[in-house]
């Protein structure tokens, strides 16, 4: 078998998942090399070589890739902020190995207006209704305040406000879910607003799915939808966080979906990928996961909530592990511009995130039911990675903001370790997924427990039956 030798820029789970994938290739024997963020214990494990780049500095991950060139076939980058800061272009033009991700000028997640004018272009019935409002075009507060206001007025307090540049997933406030009162509001817009550019558009009922796909530059190739768990807290309360838990289920489309609902997300996805495509110059510019796309579903037609240039976390861990074909072939494919379909097993996965006390505000909501004690302590992963002895391959345990220091596992603030199980329908990934969840111990990590519960879709359900009849 040929070395493939891949370097992975590696920021948390989602990476590490990317490395376990294609450490499993049949057709391929990977090296991985990672620019790890911090001492990772499955990269520390797994890797040839290992640097740790806490900052993930384009440069510094440059000089990296530049020290090992001879064996380095491409990079491989699954997180916004190196991709944001271009580091495609960079490596391409210093070290001439090719990456995998977007060029810097179409990380289009960098810029929330971009992306609305971009669909009031390509597919203006995607957009809700919406307003920029750009501090460069107001003398003073008060003037934007009664702009503000008068746009308030005018869609009734209904609206999602959003920083123009990414925030870790929570810069957006919704009316209703997290401020009631328009003080709330304008002191949540002012906090974005001294940054730059914030976006006030309609909020439109519904639920949600994730759909990303692989592409090579010309062809888009959507994968299953997934969904993800925002929202810090069981029964979807609490600020909103990068993502608790996700699931997929054994067919491409989520149980509140139809299939004619699935088609619509296809037809739409193509549409703003050609519509998008046609104004690139460059054949291979969106490499990747150019579009993970954040649909609305509305019982009246798909709206998009944001897309993203990179594959989503928690969302892309449910489908590299089901993905039929080599990951590392569609690598290659990528690369070579021929990716033409990915083909997928018709499993199901649920993926529960084990994150930190203060994660989330869960220390100060929850502070009873921590366990003091533990909280900095060391992290036991030994029981979860012994559930491998009865389900097999099953069960995936993947570090994500997880440090090892002196042969023990420490979490550091975000997402700690995502679980996945995987099974033939929901209910059995999801047992699996709650088993490796509750199996690891210390650190007093918390998770949802309510993540692909029975419950929690059967509400989708519902409020899709009554958003199609309304
Ligand atoms: P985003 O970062 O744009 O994905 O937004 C975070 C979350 O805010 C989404 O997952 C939705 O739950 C909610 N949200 C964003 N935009 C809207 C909107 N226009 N209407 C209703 N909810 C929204
Ligand atoms: N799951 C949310 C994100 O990746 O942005």
């Amino acid at each position: 078998m040929d070395k493939l030798g891949v370097l992975l820029v590696s920021y948390g789970a989602r990476e590490v998942a990317m490395a376990d994938t294609l450490l499993r290739s049949k057709n391929h024997n990977v090296q991985l090399y990672v620019a790890d963020k911090q001492c990772n214990p499955y990269n520390a494990k797994h890797a040839a070589k290992h640097a740790v780049i806490p900052s993930l500095d384009v440069n510094e991950i440059c000089r990296f890739a530049e020290a090992n060139k001879t064996d380095l076939d491409f990079v491989l980058v699954g997180s916004e902020n190196p991709i944001i800061k271009g580091i495609r272009d960079l490596i391409e033009a210093k070290v001439g190995i090719p990456v995998i991700c977007p060029k810097k000028a179409y990380a289009i997640e960098e810029s929330k207006v971009a992306q609305r004018l971009l669909f009031e272009e390509i597919a203006p019935e995607a957009n809700p209704r919406f307003k920029v409002f750009d501090p460069a075009q107001y003398k003073s507060e008060a003037e934007a305040k009664s702009a503000v206001y008068r746009w308030l007025d005018e869609l009734d307090n209904q609206v999602a406000v959003k920083p123009d540049k990414p925030a870790l997933g929570k810069g957006v406030g919704v009316w209703g879910d997290h401020f009631t009162t328009r003080e709330q509001l304008w002191e949540h817009f002012l906090s974005n607003f001294k940054y730059g550019a914030v976006i006030l558009e309609e909020k439109v009922p519904g639920e949600e799915s994730s759909c990303m796909g692989f592409c090579d530059g010309k062809h888009f190739i959507p994968l299953p939808d997934t969904r993800d768990y925002k929202r810090a807290f069981d029964d979807d309360r609490g600020p909103n966080t990068g993502g608790m838990g996700s699931y997929k289920d054994a067919k491409d489309y989520l149980p509140f979906l139809t299939a004619a609902d699935r088609e619509a997300e296809l037809a739409l996805a193509e549409k703003v990928f050609k519509g998008w495509r046609k104004k690139i110059p460059d054949d291979t510019a969106l490499r990747g996961v150019p579009l993970y796309l954040a649909f609305m579903h509305t019982g009246k037609g798909i709206k998009i909530l944001e897309i993203n240039s990179r594959p989503g976390d928690p969302e892309i861990m449910n489908l590299l592990p089901v993905i039929k074909d080599d990951f590392a072939d569609v690598c290659l494919r990528m690369i070579d511009g021929n990716l033409t379909s990915v083909e997928m097993h018709k499993s199901a996965t649920v993926l529960t995130y084990k994150v930190p006390p203060d994660y989330g505000g869960y220390s100060k909501v929850h502070a009873g039911k921590l366990d003091r004690a533990a909280v900095g302590g060391p992290v036991d992963l030994s029981k979860a990675e012994a559930l491998s002895k009865k389900y097999g391959d099953k069960i995936r345990i993947y570090p994500g903001s997880m440090e090892l220091r002196d042969g023990k596992n420490y979490a550091l603030k975000s997402r700690v370790i995502g679980i996945l199980g995987i099974g033939k329908d929901i209910e059995e990934a999801r047992t699996i997924s709650q088993e490796g969840a509750k199996a690891i111990t210390g650190g007093a990590l918390w998770n949802r427990t309510d993540v692909a519960a029975k419950d929690h879709i059967a509400k989708s359900i519902k409020k899709m039956e009554q958003l199609r009849k309304a």
